[in-house]
């Protein structure tokens, strides 16, 4: 069953935002992290040392194992930040800056 379903949720109108250039659906009301998982995407971040790949691990705010950047800004929990209509959401790489 769709968890839509299951929540008894009626959302908006889907829109679009890019994940690494890519096109993906999103819905009002989904986090980052929610409308990744949703396109089928689990991980969306490289550790500094070792860059293993990271994505949601506690869900909830705590781990910052989610960090994502967002419309430029690195270092934006996926689990707790909205997406918006238009957002560009890259990959990050270590700490996300240039260094
Ligand atoms: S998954 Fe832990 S802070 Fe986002």
């Amino acid at each position: 069953m769709n968890p839509l379903d299951l929540a008894g949720a009626r959302p908006g109108p889907a829109f679009t935002v890019t994940f690494d250039g890519r096109q993906i659906e999103a819905l009002p009301g989904q986090t980052v992290a929610a409308a990744l998982w949703a396109a089928g995407i689990t991980s969306w971040r490289t550790t500094r040392r070792t860059g293993r790949p990271r994505g949601i691990f506690c869900g909830i705010g705590v781990c910052f194992d989610c960090l994502v950047t967002v419309n430029g800004r690195p270092n934006q929990r996926a689990c707790l930040v909205p997406v918006h209509s238009g957002d560009v959401i890259r990959t990050q790489e270590g700490t996300g800056h240039e260094d």
